[in-house]
């Protein structure tokens, strides 16, 4: 599940975002550009490149002839990789590129750490996310410990993508990847948890005012046979009053 997790310079989290389009919302406003693309064929993890680049043609022509990029690729990580290490640390401190890094993730997961201002907005990139990152953005990107992702990038320029690193140190003050998954399963969890709570509540409600309804019901049908005894008695009395005033009228004129 993809998430938005804005945290201050000291690590402490803000705002929590988890709806795709309020992620995008709040990413457009700080220059971010965020969407989730579609696709109707589901791609196995053995699609090659042609195959990828083929199944998100329309996509990828729209943001190529939007941003001009020259030349695009996909890359791909898994936890089996023996260089994880050496690749995870080259992108995990604060850096800038003199141009865009576009990502768009095919399959797998993955961070990027955005800090345009006085706060760090962390985006859990899931399979379907498309990111822009605008040139001199500061940032940095995490895979976590076990990576694994396949990803487009996009490029403008063969050696605009370089790092600069900018020698802060706020890179190991915020949650790696791996931490801000936990958080965001966490988190959904919680939420299951709360919706599953919410629904047994409003059976059980339910169920209560139907006791309430059907115990009222033959409480009325009781009442009302009730009634119905009496007014046959109260007749059936009459009756024979009726009947013996008759009698005592014939009785006297004899
Ligand atoms: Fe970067």
């Amino acid at each position: 599940m993809s998430a938005l997790i804005i945290f201050d310079e000291q690590g402490r989290i803000l705002e929590k975002i988890k709806e795709h389009n309020k992620i995008a919302e709040k990413l457009k406003s700080i220059g971010i550009r965020f969407e989730k693309w579609q696709t109707e064929k589901e791609l196995p993890w053995s699609a090659d490149q042609n195959e990828v680049i083929q199944t998100y043609k329309n996509d990828i022509d729209r943001i190529n002839s939007e941003f001009g990029f020259k030349s695009i690729d996909v890359v791909s990580l898994t936890p089996d990789n023996p260089k994880k290490v050496e690749l995870r640390n080259m992108f995990l401190s604060e850096h800038i590129h003199t141009d865009f890094e576009v990502r768009f993730f095919v399959d797998g997961s993955g961070t990027f750490y955005l800090h345009p201002d006085d706060k760090v907005y962390v985006v859990l990139c899931e399979k379907g996310d498309f990111i822009s990152v605008p040139a001199n953005t500061k940032h940095w990107f995490d895979m976590g410990n076990e990576p694994f992702f396949k990803a487009i990038r996009f490029f403008s320029t063969p050696d605009g993508w370089v790092a600069n690193f900018t020698g802060s140190d706020i890179s190991q003050k915020i949650p790696s990847h791996d931490e801000i998954v936990k958080m965001t399963k966490e988190d959904t969890t919680e939420i299951k948890e709360h919706t599953k709570k919410t629904k047994i509540n409003k059976a059980k409600s339910v169920k209560k005012s139907e006791t309430k309804k059907a115990k009222s019901a033959k409480k009325s049908i009781k009442n009302r046979k009730m009634k119905n005894s009496l007014k046959q008695e109260k007749t059936k009395r009459k009756i024979q009053i009726k009947q013996k005033t008759k009698i005592k009228k014939s009785k006297k004129k004899k």
